[in-house]
Parts: structure tokens; C-alpha cells; sequence
């Protein structure tokens, strides 16, 4: 990457840009989910989430927030709950900064323990954040259907 990249807590003005990086990894336009989106953690904590731009392109971003007293964890526990780099960036570090940024805004809330959740079939995601620290926890991750015909 030439341009300069300005790594900030996320902002409305980033929405649109954030929309379309998602559109670009998924290929799904949904800008009122990412409004509704940055809006919530902007309100768990204007500090806590971020946006990577690379002039005035958004080009990566992170969301996530701190919870105590849920999942059976009294302490604080920073969770990170979504993560993106664009494609055409990736490999350059962006990431890593991006969750540097959070790791160190979960410190100064006194944050212990950070979790994340990844699906079995992301094994890239798996050696991102295995990268930055991140080890197999005792939490196990429980799932229950639905759909109709499947729920008992
Ligand atoms: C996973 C992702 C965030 C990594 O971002 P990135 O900027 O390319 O990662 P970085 O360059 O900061 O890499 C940091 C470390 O992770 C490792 N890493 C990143 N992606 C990896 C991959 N796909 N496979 C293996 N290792 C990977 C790097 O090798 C690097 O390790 P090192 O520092 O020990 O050498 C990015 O690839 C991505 O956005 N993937 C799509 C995720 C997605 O679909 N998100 C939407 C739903 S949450």
C-alpha cells in the first residue's frame, strides 16, 4: 500500500464505504444493515470500533464491544465480532492493525480476555487471529435450528 493508512473509531460518515467493502467480500449491497450496524457500536462505545482508510477509501474494519455477566463471565470480556479487509489490501498488515487498535481500546477498559467465534470452514480467519495470540478456548459454541420442520 503507497497511501498512508488512517486507522479511526468508526464514524457514520464510514457507513457507506463499509457497505460497499462488504459488498466487494460478499457480494451483497446492504447499507441499512451497516448503518443499523455501526450505529450499535457506536452507542456500546464510540472509542471501541474501527475503520482503516487508505485515501479516503475504507479498505478494512472491526467491530466489537466489551460484556460482563454474559455467557457465564463475570470479568469483562471483549469480543470480537466482525472483521474485514479488502480484498486488494490484504496481506499488508491492516488487520493486524485493526485489531491491535481494539486490543488495545479492551486494555484500557480493563478488559482480561478476548474472545472471537469463527466458523470451522474460515480456516483463514482461524490462522488471522491465531497470528495475533488467539488460542482454542473452553467455550464451546452451541447451535439449534429453527427452520421450520427442524425446531423439537
Ligand atoms: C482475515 C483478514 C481480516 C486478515 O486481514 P489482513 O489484513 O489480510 O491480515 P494481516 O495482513 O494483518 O495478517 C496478520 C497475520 O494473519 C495472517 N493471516 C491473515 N490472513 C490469513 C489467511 N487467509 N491465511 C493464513 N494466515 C493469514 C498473516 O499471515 C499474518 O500473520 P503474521 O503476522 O504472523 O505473518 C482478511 O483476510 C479478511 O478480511 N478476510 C475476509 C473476512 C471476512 O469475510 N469478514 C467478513 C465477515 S466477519
Amino acid at each position: 500500500m503507497h497511501e498512508e493508512l488512517d486507522i479511526h473509531p468508526i464514524d457514520e460518515l464510514a457507513v457507506s464505504g463499509i457497505a460497499a467493502l462488504d459488498e466487494k467480500i460478499s457480494g451483497t449491497y446492504s447499507p441499512e444493515v451497516w448503518e443499523q450496524r455501526v450505529m450499535y457500536y457506536i452507542r456500546r462505545d464510540p472509542e471501541g470500533s474501527f475503520v482503516a482508510e487508505s485515501a479516503g477509501e475504507v479498505v478494512g474494519f472491526i467491530f466489537g464491544e466489551v460484556r460482563s455477566g454474559e455467557f457465564g463471565l463475570e470479568q469483562p470480556t471483549g469480543w470480537v465480532e466482525v472483521v474485514a479487509v479488502d480484498p486488494d489490501c490484504q496481506g499488508q498488515a491492516i488487520g493486524r492493525r485493526l485489531a491491535e487498535a481494539m486490543l488495545g481500546r479492551f486494555r484500557e477498559l480493563g478488559v482480561a480476555r478476548v474472545n472471537t467465534l469463527v466458523s470451522e470452514q474460515r480456516e483463514g480467519l482461524t490462522q488471522f487471529f491465531t497470528s495475533l495470540g488467539f488460542e482454542n478456548s473452553d467455550l464451546r459454541s452451541l447451535t439449534l435450528d429453527l427452520s421450520p420442520g427442524q425446531s423439537r
